[in-house]
């Protein structure tokens, strides 16, 4: 009995030495061998910010170090691949095992797209260039409210960041769709009366003159082409008038411009009214970019007698001309 007790005794003793012994080697490795293998493994992380890629990759592995799996891409002025940022930043210590994430330009800038919509075609290009933007595709459609060439729509839209040298695509009026008429028949009309609606249906008119034994001065004798056929907007009549050439038959062409306000980036809705012997009409009536001249004379718009030039802008009435 007495021999078994001795002999659990020393087993126990036993183990507390080899406890002791355990706790005094895992004391060691916590306090001296793992501090010493980690010293030995921090590492000055090197500048590489304005490297390339795999200059930076190979500066990296110089130290030791190697980048993280991801890559950061920014946008900035700096050239395509160079690296314009790191972290940890350098001279942070760091273990070999830590990655530095990098990021590297993608090498372009995003810039804000500017709206041409309202704007001439022409217009539309150049403020899409300086903006630092390509024009794409260009769309034309038949348009109510928008001047032929000006910018229905654009796509992207205006704001937002797209990259720099990126494409815009325009969708631009090719004007109204042209209306189709029957001609009427003008014979022994006045010429006066005949002009005035052929400038309002959106015809274009020539005239020329001869002598008729029975057709008054100034009444039409025949026109080009003739009554019932289908003309459609923008198609040029010939008159023939009774007699000479005179003002108070075909009316003069107005010297009027107007130039529409320069405001805001979107169209402007202008209607233009004139106001003379042979009555009272509308002779413009649609949108125009910021900025545009509005020729009269160019248009061909002819009058007769004293006239009056009045034009409204979105509505609001300016200050009207007068023509003796
Ligand atoms: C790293 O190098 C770049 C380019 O040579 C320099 O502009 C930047 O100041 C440097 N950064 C540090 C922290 O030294």
């Amino acid at each position: 009995m007495n021999s078994l007790i001795n002999t659990l005794f020393a087993v126990v003793k036993f183990s507390l030495y080899l406890l002791i012994l355990f706790g005094i080697i895992g004391v060691l490795i916590i306090f001296v061998v793992i501090p010493k293998w980690v010293r030995t493994e921090e590492v000055l992380v090197p500048n590489i910010t304005g490297k390339t890629y795999y200059e930076a990759v190979r500066i990296l592995d110089n130290e030791g170090l190697r980048p993280a799996k991801e890559i950061r891409e920014a946008s900035s002025d700096a050239p395509k691949g160079e690296i314009v940022a790191q972290d940890p930043v350098a001279n942070f210590r760091i273990k070999s095992y830590q990655p530095v994430t990098i990021t590297v330009s993608i090498g372009a800038e995003l810039a804000p797209v500017p709206s041409v919509i309202g704007k001439s075609k022409d217009a539309a290009f150049e403020t899409l260039t300086t903006a630092g933007f390509r024009r794409n595709r260009v769309a034309e459609v038949h348009s109510e409210a928008y001047l032929q060439d000006t910018v229905i729509a654009q796509t992207p839209p205006e704001g937002g960041g797209q990259r720099r040298g990126s494409s815009i695509n325009l969708l631009v009026s090719l004007g109204p769709t042209p209306q189709s008429m029957q001609l009427p028949n003008f014979q022994g009309q006045t010429a006066t009366d005949a002009l005035v609606a052929l400038e309002a249906a959106g015809l274009n008119v020539e005239t020329e003159y001869s002598s008729h034994p029975k057709i008054p001065e100034g009444a039409i004798i025949a026109h080009k082409p003739a009554d019932g056929v289908i003309v459609k907007t923008g198609d040029l009549i010939l008159l023939e008038i009774s007699g000479q050439e005179s003002p108070e038959n075909i009316g003069r062409l107005l010297p009027f411009e107007h130039s529409v306000s320069e405001e805001g980036t979107l169209s402007h809705h202008v209607k233009i009214v004139i106001i003379d012997d042979s009555g009272q009409r509308v002779v413009i009536d649609q949108r125009y970019a910021p900025g545009e001249l509005i020729d009269l004379e160019r248009k061909g718009v002819r009058v007769f007698g004293k006239t009056r030039v009045i034009v409204y802008e979105n509505g609001e009435k300016l200050p009207e001309t007068v023509y003796k």
